[in-house]
């Protein structure tokens, strides 16, 4: 076995240096040397419900011994299952479900979706600065990241607005003054497009990107794509399940923050198998219920998958989970508030439920980054590669740590992979007294 014969992705091959895991169990990991990682960030912030969850397991177990596989043409039992539930869950009543493999590709069909539908071939897609939705060509054209930046762009009409960065805020305006300018942007730029809109996607939560955004935000896209006949679509591949304590992130929001698309993936099975989707809400499915769908993949539902979605969600409902993620995110707050009482270099701490982000800084008073975004500063570098070599895994992008353990994860457990943070932030990022 060599691992220099695969292309990893997201490295530098010749830097690659990362361990091998032959097994899990709950919310650690069992490595092929024989160590064990205790998972801090659900790995690509996806296992939320741990490893090897054994009711996914059996589900996808039963489903292989039943059928593998049927052409998308054809109907399979465990993908209209799937679908009704996650509509069901969404309150999309009337709506469909067009399955994918995975996030980017869903958001690559939502765009379809929204320019069809409003008839918009062209029709501007509104995004924002600081997002990220996904590798492939048109979601690496939707991201306001730099790992998305090193191609050029291969999707007509798409424009970025700053993000609701409260503690950076690009118009330097503080709460709750500020008028909520950021909404305001997402507004300008559907206007200026003078009605040749398609749809606005954004984050509703935290994504990799560590943007929070105000409880005003979501509600006034609603608001502004309704004024400008363009779709909402909610990018909720990360947010979803539990990630901040409610199925759906929008569903914090009701009915004021009801999206017309929702795309899914890592939860939606919580990464036991590949899977996307697309909920589609019921004006946009009837829209198509006499017209030409012309989009699908070879592997849209898989019946594999679906079986694991159908597991995950039981396993959710089962282990009360998006509950638990609500007492998860009251341990961590108090944690991590005092931790930010006693170590200088943590400018803010900010998040919810089992998502949380802390943005690391120079100075707390000019609140100078550590890095300059979105570099990685080593000394974040030597408190992750310090936690693995302790047994917990951590997460960093850029000067901020994305704390997303799964949802299964023990109140020990929680609280050893704190002691650890709290540990390591002691050793690699010492700073004087708190301001
Ligand atoms: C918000 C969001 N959208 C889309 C994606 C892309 O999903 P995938 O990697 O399954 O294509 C990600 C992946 O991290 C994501 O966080």
């Amino acid at each position: 076995m060599s691992e220099s014969s695969v292309l990893h992705t997201w490295c530098v091959q010749a830097d690659w240096n990362a361990p091998t895991i032959v097994g899990g169990r709950g919310a650690t990991l069992f490595t092929a040397g024989g160590r064990e990682i205790l998972d801090f960030s659900s790995l690509s912030e996806c296992s939320n419900l741990g490893h090897q969850h054994p009711g996914v397991v059996a589900a996808i177990r039963a489903q292989a011994e039943a059928l593998c596989f049927v052409t998308s043409a054809w109907g399979a039992q465990p993908r209209s299952e799937l679908a009704d539930e996650l509509l069901a869950l969404a309150g999309f009543d009337g709506g469909r479900v067009l399955f994918t493999l995975g996030g980017a590709d869903a958001n690559e069909n939502a765009v379809k979706l929204a320019r069809w539908y409003t008839g918009r071939p062209e029709g501007l897609v509104v995004a924002r600065d600081r997002s990220y939705h996904g590798a492939t060509f048109a979601a690496m054209a939707l991201s306001g990241d730099a790992r998305a930046r090193t191609l050029p762009s291969a999707l007509p009409n798409v424009t970025h607005v700053p993000p609701p960065y409260c503690y950076r805020c690009p118009w330097s305006r503080a709460r709750p003054e500020c008028g909520i300018r950021c909404a305001g942007a997402v507004a300008d730029a559907l206007a200026a497009a003078e009605g040749n809109v398609a749809a606005v996607v954004m984050e509703p939560h935290a994504g990799t990107n560590g943007i929070v955004a105000p409880a005003e935000y979501w509600p006034r896209l609603r608001e502004a794509c309704a004024a400008h006949g363009a779709l909402l679509v909610a990018d909720e591949v990360m947010s979803a399940f539990g990630r901040v304590g409610h199925w759906f992130a929008w569903q914090r929001y009701l009915d004021a923050g009801r999206p017309d698309l929702v795309t899914l993936a890592k939860g939606l099975t919580g990464a036991h198998a590949p899977l996307g989707a697309v909920l589609v809400a019921k004006h946009v499915a009837q829209f198509f219920e006499r017209r030409m769908l012309g989009t699908g993949l070879t592997y849209s539902g898989h019946p594999l998958c679906c079986a694991a979605g159908l597991g995950a969600l039981e396993a959710y409902r089962e282990g009360r989970l998006i509950e638990r993620a609500g007492a998860l995110g009251a341990a961590m707050r108090a944690r991590l508030d005092a931790m930010a009482g006693r170590h200088a270099a943590i400018g803010d701490v900010r998040g919810d439920a089992a998502f949380w982000i802390v943005e690391f800084v120079r100075d707390r008073t000019t609140r100078e980054p550590l890095s300059p975004w979105p570099d990685t500063a080593p000394e974040l570098r030597r408190l992750v590669a310090r936690g693995l070599d302790r047994g917990v895994s951590f997460a960093a992008r850029g000067n901020l740590l994305i704390l997303a353990p799964p949802l299964v994860i023990t109140d020990a457990e929680l609280e050893r992979a704190l002691d650890t943070l709290d540990a390591l932030l002691a050793e690699c990022l010492p700073a004087a007294v708190p301001t």
